[in-house]
């Protein structure tokens, strides 16, 4: 995780970093830090905590420099401490530079390095590749190279970065380079602003966003030499490349808290615009099916699938399950849906016509994108639904479908689970419209999806409510969720959410699941929240509300508007709008988003930055 920034051009650079880096701050938020680089001079700030902290030190001290780096920590290598942010420095000071990822081999590295009379400092894998840079460059300049040099630089950058293990997105210094910049990439994102006579970096694009509209995005073993004047992208392998420069369509909007406290409560009222955005141009009336522009496989193929496997990690494997449920119902394909981080080391029998959708908000998921690689090595089509535009999956997928649901902020994802589902539901009708899906059928699903905006406005007036029920709560220490079928996999989204926000415990089961081990942790201060809206089997599922009951259990309901049995066996009752059972998750979410939201807020957390999380995990 963490965030890069970097600026190389003819105004001072802090302002810059320093913005940026509060723009990043939601990758990681254990340390920040900033490196100016001035006539033969880099001057480090750095400070654990808070990017705020950082630009106090700089208020106090300025330091200056028109090049400069700089860094926002999730601390993979070492605690969250003062010496372990970054930049970090190589050598003697002629190497300072910041680092996203992790170095697999750092213990042998530093060892070797050691015995070459290179002292350690911090407790990171990250200072390992800045006294390596360094030793490259002492290399490079015994064999007639000069320091000022950008190439003998870059020649000191690629040896150094050979013999790294892991996963890198690199920037660094030159102390006797003035006006020099060097990004290296493996695995970790970085995108390069072009703007005139002056160039920028980040992690992604949005420290860009007012700055530059004109983006590279960097490739793995790419390396970038920039300078106010100019920039060249070398490939380890390949040499220069022609660079292929992007329009940005971030606005600076999209990124701002408007009238709202936090960034998740700002996110989590935009679903009805962002679900609408969702299906924007995708339903054709006419043929009762939906259509999608860039899934970049002929009709034949697509008939011939015979298994799908979405994978994906955290929320977006929940949506996952909500898709498994939906295309078999519509399209009756076979699916799984598999942990990212596990399908990446499995070896599951995958046949010809097997075909992988990666889902993801940020699509920089370091266990999306590896499993997603490992299916493509097997030959398999591999497709992502993704959110952010030009990330990592979305670039190396062989197609896909964007959620155009706008920048997500917040570390808690809301708005892209209901992107997700609603995309899911599209492809379900899509598929099953190439198979069994009557036209009929495929028209009523449209008309139900035309107006889950509507629905969705209408779910969020639970807000009030929702906030005294997290009043009446929010000391609690355990709370169960529960649900079947379409709102099982709402009831793990919901159980999750309170805990990365609330950091209360939270457990998500199928409702009926629940008496085989979980009912243990009933009692009168353990709150079940039953997800419980008008289904095939709502009926067993007030049976399971019976046994919470007979054992004192609090009971929270969701339930559709006008459900007087729900209430009368709860203790609180949530309303929400009464939709077709397969569209349930995108109304029943919403509730549960809020109550994590409010429970959150009351116990003093910080919810757009819960601890020990960060927004998009780049490590493995
Ligand atoms: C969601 O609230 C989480 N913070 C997390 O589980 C997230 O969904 C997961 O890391 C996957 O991220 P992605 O969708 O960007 O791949
Ligand atoms: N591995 C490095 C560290 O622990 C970088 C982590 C990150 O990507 O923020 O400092």
């Amino acid at each position: 995780m963490c965030g890069i920034v970097g600026y190389v051009g003819p105004h001072p650079a802090l302002g810059f970093l320093l913005e940026g880096l509060h723009r990043l701050e939601y990758r990681g938020y254990d340390s920040a830090g900033v490196a100016l680089l001035d006539g033969g001079r880099i001057d480090v700030r750095r400070k654990t905590g808070r990017v705020s902290q950082v630009e106090e030190l700089c208020r106090l001290d300025p330091p200056v420099g028109t090049t400069g780096i700089g860094h926002t920590r999730w601390a993979t290598h070492g605690v969250p401490s003062d010496i372990n942010a970054h930049p970090h420095t190589g050598g003697d000071g002629e190497v300072v530079l910041v680092h996203n990822g992790v170095i697999e081999n750092y213990t042998s590295l530093r060892s070797q390095l050691i015995s070459q009379g290179y002292t350690f400092h911090s407790a990171t894998d990250t200072e390992v590749v800045a006294h390596l840079v360094a030793a490259q460059l002492k290399r490079e300049i015994k064999l007639g190279g000069k320091a000022s040099d950008p190439q003998t630089c870059l020649r000191a950058v690629e040896t150094a970065v050979s013999q790294l293990k892991g996963t890198f997105g690199l920037a660094v210094l030159f102390r006797d380079a003035p006006g020099l910049l060097i990004a290296a990439r493996l695995g970790s994102p970085l995108v390069i602003g072009v703007g005139k006579d002056e160039f920028f970096l980040a992690s992604d694009a949005s420290p860009l966003v007012g700055h530059t509209e004109r983006v590279v995005y960097l490739k793995d073993h790419e390396i970038a030499v920039i300078t106010a004047k100019d920039f060249e992208i070398v490939h380890r392998e390949t040499g220069s490349q022609t660079p292929d420069v992007r329009i940005l369509e971030q606005t600076s909007q999209d990124t701002e808290l408007g009238e709202f406290e936090h960034y998740m409560l700002k996110e989590i009222f935009e679903q009805p615009q962002t679900v609408e955005n969702a299906l924007r141009g995708r339903l054709d009336e006419e043929e009762a099916t939906a259509r999608f522009g860039g899934l970049n496989l002929d009709p034949q193929m697509l008939r011939g699938i015979d298994r799908i496997i979405l994978t994906a990690c955290g929320t977006s494997w929940h949506a996952g399950l909500v898709g498994e449920y939906l295309i078999e119902e519509f399209a009756r394909i076979p699916v799984e849906v598999e942990y990212a981080s596990e399908l990446r080391y499995r070896n599951p029998p995958l046949s010809d016509r097997t075909m992988i959708f990666a889902i993801t908000q940020s699509g920089e998921t370091a266990d999306t994108l590896a499993a997603m690689r490992e299916c493509k090595r097997k030959g398999h089509p591999t497709l992502a639904i993704c959110n952010v535009v030009g990330s990592s999956i979305a670039r190396e997928a062989d197609g896909g479908i964007y959620l155009h649901a706008g920048p997500e902020i917040g570390v808690a994802s809301t708005k892209a689970f209901t992107a997700q589902v609603t995309v899911l539901t599209l492809l379900a009708l899509f598929l099953g419209r190439m198979r069994h899906l009557s036209y009929p059928a495929g028209k009523r699903i449209i008309g139900h999806l035309q107006a889950m905006p509507d629905n969705l406005r209408q779910a969020l007036k639970c807000n009030e409510a929702v906030k005294k029920l997290a009043e009446k709560y929010y000391q609690a220490e355990t709370f169960l969720y529960l649900g079947r079928l379409y709102n099982f996999p709402v009831a793990l989204e919901g159980a999750l959410k309170l805990k990365e926000i609330s950091y209360i415990h939270a457990e998500g089961y199928p409702a009926a699941e629940m008496k085989h081990g979980p009912i243990a942790l009933v009692d009168e201060e353990t709150p079940s929240v039953f997800v419980v809206p008008k289904c095939n089997i709502y009926p067993k599922v007030i049976s399971n509300m019976e046994e919470i009951k007979a054992r004192r259990g609090p009971i929270i309901a969701i339930a559709c508007d006008g459900d007087d049995k729900v209430a009368e066996l709860a203790d609180d009752v949530i309303y929400v709008p009464d939709v077709d059972e397969y569209l349930q998750p995108l109304v029943t979410a919403i509730p549960l988003q809020l109550l994590a939201y409010h429970v959150a807020k009351l116990r003093g957390c910080n919810v757009d930055r819960p601890r020990n999380l960060a927004k998009s995990v780049t490590v493995e």
